[in-house]
Parts: C-alpha cells; structure tokens; sequence
C-alpha cells in the first residue's frame, strides 16, 4: 500500500483549545506545522466548556489566592511550579483571548464579568454566558486560521514514531478513503483532550476516547495518575450530560427527596460550592442512602427556580435548553435532575514545566510534547478546580508552542521516516478490519463503560477494582475477537470505533490499577476501605507502564511542593 510521507517542523494532534494554541504560536514564528485532528476543529470537545476560565481579575482576588485555591482544591497533589505559572499568567490569558476577540460577558462596569465557582476563595471564572469554550476556541480557530495553520481534519492519527528515545512524528490514516501517511516532524505535540468515554455516565463527546494515551504507553512510555478521574456534580439525570457549575456558581441549591438541602451536613461552609470531588460524593452518597430523585432515584435536584428569571435567560441559557430537549424540565419553572458524570482526567501523559513528555520519572523523552486533557504537567494533582481547564488548555497550548518554537530555533534535525514506519499501524487496522470474530464493539464498549462507573467511579474499594480488572482482562481477550461489517475504506467508522475500543480498554486499565495500589483517598480518588489521605505514604505521583501483554506496573514520582504545607481541606 502506498504511505504518503509528509515532512514538517511540528506536528499537532489534536485541534481544541491546545492544539490551536500551540499551532498559532508555531506557525506566526514561521515553524512549518501541520495539526492532525479526528474532527474539524470547531468540533472539538473544547466547546463544550460551558461556565468559565478562571483568572485573578476580582478586585480583592489575586494571582497567590488562586494559586492556593488550586493547590488545595488539588488535594496537595499538583506539582506547585507548574501552578504558579499557570495561575501567575492567567490574567494575561485572558486579554490575549480577548484581543483575539474571545467575546465574554460584561458586569454593569464593562469589565469581564466574574462568576464563583467551586472550591475557589473569589469569584474567579470569567464567562461568555454558558458558552465560554465555545467563545473562545472560535476566537483561537479564527485566528490560528488568519496565521496561516494547516489543518488535516478526519484524520486518525494511530501511532507514534519512537524509536532510541526520540518522537519523530506519527502514522494516520483518512478517514474519508484510509489512505495511510506519515506525518515525519522535527517536533510532535499530543493535544488530544480527555477520555471520559470509557465511563457509561459521563458529560464528554463520543470522540474523547484516550486514543493518544494508549498510543504512548504501547511504546513503554508512562501515563501519570490516571487514577484521578473527576466527576463533575452535576450531569443531566438521565444522560450525563453537563449542567455547567455555573448554576450552582449563579446560586442553584441540591435537595434530596426529602426535600433537605443536603450540603449543609458534606460542606456547611461552602455548600454546593465545595469542590468537585466533596459535591458528587455528597450526591452519590444521598442517592445510596435512598434520598434520590427521578429514574430508580439516581439523582438529586438542582433548584434555580428562586433565582431571578432574567439571570437564567441572560446568563444560562444554554443550561436551560438542554434540561428542556433531554429531560423536558424547565429550570425557570422546577428543580431539575442531576447526577455526578465522569467529566475530566487529572492524569495522563507526564511533562515537565514546558510540556515535554518524560520517558520516566527522571528523563524526558527528545522532540515529543503534550499539553491540555491528555497531558499531566501537573496543575490538577487529584482534584480540578472548575474554570481550570480552559485555562490549562489555553495556557499551556501556547507555552508548549513556545516551548517548541524555542526548540526549534536552538536546532533540531529532523530524522528521516520511512514507509516502514507506518508497518505497525498498518498492521493495526487490517487486523481490526479484518476481524470476522463473534463479539460486537459496541457491546464490549458498554460493557466496559458499565463496569468502569460501577467499579471505579465516585466510591471504590479493593474489592470492586479487582473486580473491573478481571472485566478488562476479559474483554482484553474478547476484543481479539472482533467482527467488523464495513469494509470499505471510505468513511468507516466502524473500524474506527473497533481502534478506539482498542485503546478505551488499555488506558482504562491504567485507571484501575492505580485506584488498586493507591490504598488512601485523595481528591476525586475515594477508597472506601482507605477513606483517609495518607501523605506519608502516597504524597506522590502515580506513574504506569504497560508491557506487551497489558500487563502494568507501576513506581512512584516526586510531588513538587512550594509556598502551600499540606494541610487538612475543609470546604
Ligand atoms: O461546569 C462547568 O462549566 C465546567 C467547567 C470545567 O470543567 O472547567
């Protein structure tokens, strides 16, 4: 088969917020960049954000203060070099968007409005209405756009060219006809975003399927902390899908059955605006306890409907018109349903400071980058702060592109690929096109997703992580007998699906085995049977590795401490 090979200084996969970012950066210092991306990137799950970017831009806020918030709300885990720079150039993000012309709501003054959100001291999260990602990442694509990038859209990127230590690019193939090339690159980014998919109950698109987490870790290389999964509050009751903390931030209060106003005994101080991970216990914990709402009692109501009409209308209005069109209540009029979602992973591939990827705990791995969802660098430690990653996305997509531009101008040669390159993806999709086996995807999916939200979700224990090891495993081995209907090559999403299946279940392992050996709870990792922190123990960064056999092992990385002790948190 002919493998069309490209040559660039850098290449992209992945065109949300920090893809978009680190391409604009490259290509206006005349880097010649390609960004390889499953679907256009004005798709991408970035606009889906829906209630804020954090910025210390309050009068009585500052930069230190949401430092702190982070580090606390992180459960001591984020490595605090990392979050200061982050929370130190945050306002300096926002006027970069702005004057690419982000366009977000005004307070009576004409100055960005400022909304609260959880676990933060100060109203921090800058909005655009409820649409805030999608403002901005059409700010980023219009002016990544007029800078000249270079988009190659449905396209599935399926491996990476690694060999002797060093990233020179990667396999992909056209989804419109599956011609397979190789994109050959001095320097290569994964921008990938997250991979919520693998829970059956969860507030991300259907293309957030880890693929590129996977694909690292086939060639020996870690992921960080993958067992740090966020459930976010408040996903719509029957489909996960995301009611922005913005209704809570706006003033939404959550009642049980019984019509308690339950935070008050899980956060007496901040109530619904505690952190994530203290809310979704919070509600998981009074549906278990027979105090739910709606279908088979699995959720608990949001009420707004004290809140001026106009608030809602002016500034959730998003919000309102997907509790209407998917579980027919109107905010304006009655409680709605919600239930905690998988929403966002704390972990994934490790970094340094200036987003390159460490081969261990010790070396960095030459010419690869990551940054956003995918990336673990590590601002989130066990627990995200809601409007954090828009800004990580936003924030470390452009220091990555710098970062790689800087590299770039130092000097890096490009090593030559060849077609065989391209062998192992090549052998990848035929064996996954050809499967005539008698198991279906999508059954092995759900059965997958179901297992991971029963299993691993908001509350484990030693015996339900085995348990949803033993379930992998077994899938592990059905997956190799697949069966595949479509065998065209022209817009097959069936063997699409059939690849990111293939990953879901590697990266999904990972998730596990790290909730197994990490025996104390942190942030939005709860034990049941460890309900404590342990710092002594596990003030430390989780890495795994994977062997050709899925089997994983795991050792421990050092946390960066800073200016904030660890300290006991209370919300
Ligand atoms: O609730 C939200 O609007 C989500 C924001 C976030 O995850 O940062």
């Amino acid at each position: 088969m002919d493998v069309k090979i490209y040559e660039y200084d850098a290449v992209i996969v992945g065109a949300g917020l920090a893809g978009l970012a680190a391409a604009k950066e490259l290509t206006e210092a005349g880097k010649k960049t390609a960004v390889i991306t499953k679907l256009h990137p004005l798709r991408s799950h970035s606009g889906a954000a829906q209630g804020g970017i954090n910025a210390a831009l309050g009068a009585e806020d500052s930069t230190e203060l949401h430092e702190f918030d982070t580090v606390k709300g992180s459960d001591y885990l984020a490595d605090q070099d990392a979050v200061e720079l982050m929370c130190t150039k945050a306002p300096e993000t926002i006027r970069w968007l702005e004057h690419m012309g982000a366009a977000f709501s005004r307070d009576d003054k004409g100055d960005i409005a400022i909304r609260p959100f959880g676990g933060q001291s100060k109203p921090r999260a800058c909005y655009a209405k409820d649409r805030t990602g999608l403002s901005v990442l059409q700010a980023i694509y219009e002016q990544a756009f007029r800078a000249g990038i270079e988009v190659f859209d449905e396209w599935y990127v399926a491996d990476l060219i690694y060999k002797d230590g060093k990233v020179s690019g990667v396999s992909a193939y056209d989804i419109r006809n599956s011609k397979p090339a190789i994109f050959n690159a001095k320097v290569t980014l994964f921008a990938t975003g997250g991979h919520g998919r693998a829970f059956r109950f969860n507030s991300n698109a259907h293309a957030n399927t880890g693929d590129s987490l996977s694909i690292v870790a086939r060639h020996g290389l870690p992921l960080e902390d993958m067992e740090f999964v966020q459930f976010h509050p408040s996903g719509l009751g029957g489909s996960g899908i995301l009611i922005s903390e913005a209704a809570r931030g706006e003033g939404g209060r959550l009642f049980n059955s019984e019509g308690e106003r339950f935070m008050s005994k899980y956060a007496p101080n901040a109530m619904e605006l505690a952190s994530r991970d203290v809310v979704s216990r919070a509600i998981m914990e009074e549906v278990r306890q027979g105090r739910g709402v709606g279908k088979e009692g699995q959720s608990v109501n949001i009420d707004l409907t004290h809140l001026d009409p106009e608030i809602i209308l002016t500034r959730l209005p998003e919000l309102r018109e997907l509790a209407i069109a998917f579980q027919g209540q109107d905010m304006l009029k009655e409680p709605i349903h919600i239930s905690a979602t998988a929403h966002y992973s704390m972990g994934g591939i490790p970094t340094n400071i200036n987003c390159q990827v460490r081969k261990n705990t010790k070396e960095l791995v030459e010419g690869f980058y990551a940054a956003g969802e995918c990336s673990c660098v590590s601002v989130h430690g066990a627990n995200r702060l809601g409007a954090n990653s828009l800004l990580e996305a936003t924030f470390f997509g452009r220091h990555a592109g710098q970062s790689m531009v800087k590299a770039l101008d130092e000097g890096v040669e490009l090593r030559p690929a060849t077609v065989e390159d391209a062998q192992p993806m090549l052998d990848e999709l035929n064996r996954v096109k050809r499967g005539n086996g008698k198991e279906r995807v999508a059954d092995l999916r759900i059965e997958l997703q179901n297992g991971m939200t029963a299993n691993a979700g908001v509350f484990r224990t030693k015996e339900s992580l085995e348990k949803q090891i033993k379930i992998i495993d077994d899938l592990l081995v059905r997956y190799k007998d697949i069966r595949i209907d479509d065998k065209s090559n022209t817009f097959n999403t069936d063997l699409q699906e059939g690849l990111e299946l293939g990953h879901m279940l590697e990266f999904s392992k990972f998730i596990v085995v790290g909730a197994l050996e990490r025996e104390e709870s942190r942030g939005a990792h709860y034990r049941e049977d460890f309900p404590t922190r342990n710092d002594e123990k596990y003030m430390k960064h989780t890495y795994a590795y994977m062997d050709k056999d899925f089997n994983i092992t795991t050792e421990w990385g050092d946390v960066v401490l800073g200016k904030f002790e660890p300290m006991e948190r209370k919300y």
